[in-house]
Parts: C-alpha cells; structure tokens; sequence
C-alpha cells in the first residue's frame, strides 16, 4: 500500500514542481494551503451509523486532497476517486466548498483509529483525525444486586448512553413478565427522560417480598441490562456482607468496638 501512496505521492509532487516554475511570483506571494482545525475534528460515531470525518482546507487550488488510513497505510480517496475496494468509503466534496468529508457506512469497532487528510503540496500537508467507534450502552444504577428493607420503596434507574437516536420506549421485566402500570399490585410508576443520555425511573412503592427478583430494562434501541432486587424482611442475609450497597458498611457494634480500641491505645 505505501508504495501506492509514494507513487501518487511523486505525481502530486510533479505537479506542484510546474505550478511553481511557471508561477513563482505568485507563489511566493499568496499563502499557501492550510488546514481549519476548528472544521476537521476528531469523531465519534455509533456502531454501524453513517460517519462523516470533515477535512476543512484553506488555499487549496488546484492541490488534492487525499485520505489515508493509518493502521494500515491505505489509501482511501484521492480528490472524489475512491482508490480502496472497500465501498463504505467515499469522498464528498462539493464545488467551491473547502471540506473535503470521508463517509464511512457502517462504521466498525475496526475502524477505530487515526486517518489522515493529505494535501498534495510540497512537502505534503497532513492533518490527523481520530475516529472512535461506540456502541450504545446500558445500565442500572447500582447493580448487580440491590437490596432493600420491606415496606421501603424499590427505586431502578436505568440509564442508556449512545444510543443512535433516544430510544422510542423503555420498557422494564420482573422475572421475564413485563411490568404493568395498571396491575393490581398498584404503587408502581415510571419515568422515562430521552435525551443524548435517556434515562428511566422505576418506582415501586412499599416493597414486599413478592417484588424480589430479576428487573430488566429494555430499551427500543440498546442492549438491556438487568438487577436482582432482595427485598430483607428485617434479616441480615449473609449476601449483605459482600454483595450489597444500599445496607452495606460497618454495624454500629463494629463502629463502637473501633471507637474502644481508638481509645483504649491513643
Ligand atoms: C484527537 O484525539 C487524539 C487522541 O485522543 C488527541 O491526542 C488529539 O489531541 C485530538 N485532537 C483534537 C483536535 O481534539
Ligand atoms: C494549477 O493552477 C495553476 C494556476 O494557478 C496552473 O498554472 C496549473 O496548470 C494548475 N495545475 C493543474 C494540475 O491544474
Ligand atoms: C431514585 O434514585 C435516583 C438516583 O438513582 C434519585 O435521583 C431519585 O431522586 C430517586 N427517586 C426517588 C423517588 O427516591
Ligand atoms: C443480566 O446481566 C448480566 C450482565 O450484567 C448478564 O450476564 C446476564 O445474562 C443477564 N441476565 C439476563 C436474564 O438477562
């Protein structure tokens, strides 16, 4: 591959070599190509969404502009050819517009990485954009396990990050049963908020040992993610010892055997 790009690489170079001969007091008179940082940065794109890595380059001419992939040196395009065979990638440039934009369809967790907009002068001009891929994400606060004292009020957030868009619906499972608002267990609500971070709030009021068990959150558009709920009828299971986070921490009895011992030897 990077014999490719130094074969193009020396056309480029013939070129600019001309330009300069029969242009030198132009040349030498008008700034040369540059690149707008502010319009060509780093991206993150969602697992399998369209892509779009912006090049913004000032004084171009008559130079080309060219996209190459780093982990592999591959030439990508060159001007609006597309010199891979890969048909994800794609030059986009419009008449008298500065950007020059690869388009990745489908962009993979292998995409990941470093790119690099060429300019044809001499020597080459390179800016390097990294692009990051992410996959949506989800998860509820606190778990694995929740554990909660009968009577109180079970309290699930489920929080989804990166999802393409805001999921359409959140819906939550207990043991594999979906849960019904209007049930006659009553006392239930949820709350869902949709946003670049979307987030829903189950509530059930006056937990009972009944309500023990899996929840699961399933967003429309994301992976779902799942908490087993312990509801103690005033015991202190041993699971409370190393599992928990809402019941865990010294006892009192351990708290004011520390206190003795702080004493007792300062
Ligand atoms: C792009 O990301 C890389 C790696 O995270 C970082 O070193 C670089 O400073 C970033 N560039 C911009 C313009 O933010
Ligand atoms: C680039 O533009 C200059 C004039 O600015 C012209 O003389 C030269 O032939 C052009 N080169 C190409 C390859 O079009
Ligand atoms: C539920 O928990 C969240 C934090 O996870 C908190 O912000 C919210 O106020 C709680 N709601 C109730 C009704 O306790
Ligand atoms: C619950 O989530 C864990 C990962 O947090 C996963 O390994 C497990 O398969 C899930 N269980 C169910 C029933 O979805």
């Amino acid at each position: 591959m990077s014999v490719e790009i130094h074969y193009i690489g020396f056309l480029m170079y013939a070129v600019v070599q001309e330009t300069n001969n029969g242009n030198s007091l132009v040349e030498t008179t008008t700034r040369g190509p540059y690149f707008d940082a502010t319009a060509s940065k780093n991206v993150t794109a969602l697992l399998g969404k369209t892509a779009y890595l912006n090049c913004r380059v000032k004084n171009l001419v008559n130079r080309t502009v060219s996209w190459v992939r780093h982990r592999d040196v591959h030439l990508l395009t060159v001007g609006l050819y597309t010199y891979t065979s890969d048909q994800r990638f794609r030059s986009i440039h419009l008449p008298h517009s500065e950007d020059w934009t690869l388009q990745i369809k489908y962009p993979q967790h292998r995409d990941s990485g470093v790119y690099e907009c060429q300019v044809s002068s001499t020597p080459h001009l390179s800016h390097f954009i990294h692009l990051t891929v992410i996959e949506p994400d989800t998860e509820i606060v606190g778990g694995p396990e929740l554990f909660i004292d009968k009577g109180s009020t079970i309290n699930l957030t489920c929080v989804v990050r990166h999802s393409p868009e805001p999921p359409a619906y959140i819906f939550w499972n207990h043991n594999d049963a979906i849960i019904s608002y209007s049930s006659t267990r009553g006392g239930v609500s949820v709350a869902t908020e949709r946003g670049e971070t979307s987030r829903s709030v189950l509530l059930i009021q006056r937990a009972r040992a009944s309500d023990s068990g899996s929840y699961q959150c399933n967003p429309s558009n994301a992976r779902s993610a799942n908490v087993t709920v312990h509801v103690l009828n005033g015991e202190h299971p041993e699971a409370m010892q190393h599992g928990g986070n809402q019941r865990m921490g010294p006892s009192l009895g351990v708290l004011a055997f520390i206190a003795y011992v702080l004493l007792a030897y300062s």
